[in-house]
């Protein structure tokens, strides 16, 4: 019954320029928000080459990395950092499957994508990965630290 807050996960998602090109970017929030997750920070943002490059290093070895790259600085993506319990496998979940043919209907990519490489979205694999592209993204100072109000806003 405690319920006092130790200071909890934080994912790095970032909607791909295939998905803000496509109009999903409130769709695609919106299902973060109704989950419960807390939006930390938020930008549109035309990734730099060296960005991409940062983010993606563990796969710089990998056949596609090139045509990623590409495709991540091909037109202006949404970055976010949500934070909440369980947040990054949560995320994970509601992403679905790395190829889009092979996610379950209900998660973004299963509802929204075909090819692999036009997978509309990222998500940070590990608590650790949130932290490191998190930093990539926002730096040290691209966060709003905020809790919701009691405030009856509709009144
Ligand atoms: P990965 O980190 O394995 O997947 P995820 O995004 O689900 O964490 O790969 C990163 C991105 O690389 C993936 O979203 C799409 C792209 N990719 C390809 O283009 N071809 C491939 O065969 C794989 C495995 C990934």
């Amino acid at each position: 019954a405690n319920a006092v807050s130790v200071r909890s996960e934080m994912s790095y998602v970032m909607i791909k320029p295939d998905g803000v090109q496509r109009g999903l970017v409130g769709d695609i929030i919106s299902r973060f928000e109704r989950k419960g997750f807390q939006l930390k920070g938020l930008k549109l943002y035309q990734t730099p080459q060296a960005v991409a490059e940062e983010h993606y290093k563990d796969l710089k070895e990998k056949p596609f990395y090139p045509a990623l790259v590409g495709y991540i600085c091909s037109g202006p993506v949404v970055c976010m950092v949500w934070e909440g319990k369980g947040v990054v496998a949560s995320a994970r979940k509601l992403i679905g499957a790395t190829n889009p043919l092979a996610s379950e209907p209900g998660t973004i990519r299963g509802d929204f994508a075909i090819e692999v490489g036009r997978n509309v979205i990222h998500g940070s694999d590990s608590p650790e990965n949130g932290e490191r592209e998190t930093a990539i993204w926002f730096g040290s100072e691209g966060l709003v630290e905020w809790t919701p109000t009691m405030t009856p806003w509709l009144k």
